[in-house]
């Protein structure tokens, strides 16, 4: 009868022609061939004993035994969505990336996630969220592979092995709420002081949002823009959700997490099923990109320091708008691969040790993850551009590549030229290198570990302040070693006298005095979540 058009679910066949998985009127074998029976295997007799020449039984199990690819090493438990990226055109003057021009449209896929826990593990937990997008725009790919906390743990990459070995269960009993953990994570952060201005937002409410629909998006990082006459600024990437934000109370979050582990990902599932977008502006932060990258005494390229938005209001430059569910989680949610070095042109990096360090990460943990190089060809991963490169052959190939010389130039295949023109190729910023010596060493301006600390504690209001106390008490609480929780403390008398006494009392501990002369900072009223509308109308 030929393919049919709707499965018998009433859902269509997964697919375009060159992906199409299930079609035609019968099941059949990987080869196509029509079967009568996959329900009893061959038999010498019917007791038995099964015969090695069932290549149908071979092939469905065989198959089935290799159904699972490793989880991601971090952000594992993860739910996506398509969507499209309409922008406003406004950041033209900044940049000349083809999406961000005036009336572009984009078609793009969301992923947001976890960090620590595992692919099965609960959604409500209290823990940094990823939230990456993929920009499949007309001249590449370009991924924003962001955080819905817009500061990081750790000032250099090579530490990221390390915060991730605390905070993962231990290898022993691989049990993630162990006390054991706790006190690895609290031992790590406590020793590692650039890590208490990301630990702070994890205590705030804004370490368990109440939906992915109402987390803001910052990619942390500064970006340097090229425009058109090729002038550069340098920005940081932030996503405002239409819908504000809002966090759930631990409680909610437990009760939640017992119920329905599957809470998030239901509510982006079903909200869109039924129409209700979930969307977010994005927008810029905008600085001159001066010699040194200090931004009103910031150090712009210290990603454990945000600016706050009085000091460089945030610009819209466009709208996201999640509208459409994924038809295969696997194919979709479990094989999308992003990356940081996923740039198009009009956007580049900057030294920032982080970024540096993950531009090298994602690939290279995706060759594994993904099975090897090819990744990118599958539909997800697939840029919408036109894609001519010179990269052959291995594993999962499925590309056929016509020529006999695949390097450049060459005389052998045609004329094709490889050089892009200046006006459509990518731009690398010609930005002068520091000066000094080859070290392994931190400039100074990393070394303030303590002000943005007390500004975010000292930016909420007393509710969310009681939250972020009961959290650090409650979390604390749960670690075995005495001399952990006595050095965290000592972190919180840094921060503030007061915090750092209601926290003591929780745990039935004496309050230390501060270590560190921390310059008093004016609360940013944008850090606080309760009534956080953006734009402010
Ligand atoms: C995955 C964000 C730092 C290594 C992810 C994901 C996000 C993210 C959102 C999940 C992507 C997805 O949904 O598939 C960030 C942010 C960082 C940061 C915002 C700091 C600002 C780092 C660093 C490293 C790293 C420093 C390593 C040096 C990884 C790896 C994965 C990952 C290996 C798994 C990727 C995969 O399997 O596809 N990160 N990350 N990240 N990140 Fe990061």
């Amino acid at each position: 009868d030929g393919p049919a058009a709707v499965s018998p679910t009433g859902r269509p066949w997964g697919g375009d022609a060159a992906t199409r998985a299930q079609e035609g009127a019968f099941l059949t074998t990987a080869g196509g061939v029509p079967l009568r029976d996959t329900d009893h295997s061959l038999k010498a007799g019917r007791r038995g004993p099964t015969l090695l020449q069932d290549h149908h039984l071979r092939e469905k199990i065989t198959h089935f035994d290799h159904e699972r690819i490793p989880e991601r090493v971090v952000h594992a438990r993860g739910a996506a969505a398509h969507g499209r990226f309409e922008s406003y055109g406004t950041a033209a003057q900044l940049t000349c990336a083809q999406f961000l021009q005036p009336g572009v449209t984009t078609p793009v896929f969301t992923r947001f996630s976890t960090v620590v826990g595992s692919r099965g593990s609960a959604d409500t937990v209290r823990d940094t969220r990823g939230f990456a997008t993929k920009f499949y725009t007309a001249e590449g790919t370009f991924d924003l592979v962001g955080n819905n906390i817009p500061v990081f743990f750790i000032q250099d990459a090579i530490k990221f092995p390390d915060v991730v070995h605390a905070v993962k269960p231990h290898p022993d009993v691989e049990i993630p709420q162990a006390q054991s953990a706790h006190d690895t994570f609290w031992d790590f952060v406590s020793l590692h002081t650039e890590a208490q201005h990301h630990t702070i937002w994890n205590m705030s409410d804004r370490g368990i949002p109440r939906s992915y629909r109402t987390m803001e998006g910052f990619g942390v990082h500064t970006f340097r823009l090229v425009a058109a006459d090729g002038s550069t600024s340098l920005v940081k990437f932030h996503w405002k959700p239409k819908a504000g934000v809002h966090s759930l109370t631990w409680e909610e979050a437990q009760l939640a997490a017992g119920t329905d582990p599957d809470f998030h990902r239901r509510d982006l599932a079903l909200a869109i099923e039924h129409g209700a977008y979930p969307q977010w502006e994005l927008g810029v932060q905008v600085f001159p990109d001066t010699e040194d990258q200090v931004f009103e005494g910031i150090d712009l390229l210290d990603p454990t320091k945000l600016v706050p938005e009085e000091l460089a209001p945030v610009q819209a430059v466009g709208l996201l708008t999640l509208d459409r569910n994924p038809r295969n989680y696997f194919a979709e949610t479990e094989q999308v691969a992003f990356h940081v070095g996923h740039l198009v042109r009009g956007i580049d990096v900057t030294d920032d040790p982080l970024l540096q360090g993950r531009l090298f990460s994602y690939l290279d943990t995706q060759l594994s993850r993904l099975g090897g190089p090819n990744f990118t060809q599958l539909p997800i991963n697939r840029p919408h551009a036109p894609v001519n490169d010179m990269l052959r052959d291995g594993m999962h190939q499925t590309a056929d590549h016509v020529g006999v010389a695949p390097y450049k130039p060459n005389t052998m295949d045609g004329g094709c030229p490889f050089h892009a023109g200046a006006d459509v190729a990518f731009l690398e910023v010609p930005a002068r290198v520091a000066e000094g010596v080859k070290e392994r060493a931190k400039p100074a301006s990393y070394d303030d570990h303590w002000s943005q600390v007390r500004m975010f504690w000292r930016s909420l209001t007393p509710v969310e302040q009681a939250h972020t106390a009961q959290a650090y008490t409650f979390e604390l609480g749960r670690c075995f070693e005495q001399a952990v929780k006595e050095r965290q403390l000592q972190a919180l008398a840094n921060v503030d006298a007061g915090l750092c006494a209601t926290v003591a009392a929780g745990l039935g501990l004496p309050a230390p005095a501060p270590t560190v002369a921390v310059p008093d900072v004016a609360p940013s009223p944008t850090l606080s979540q309760v009534g956080r509308r953006w734009p402010v109308d």
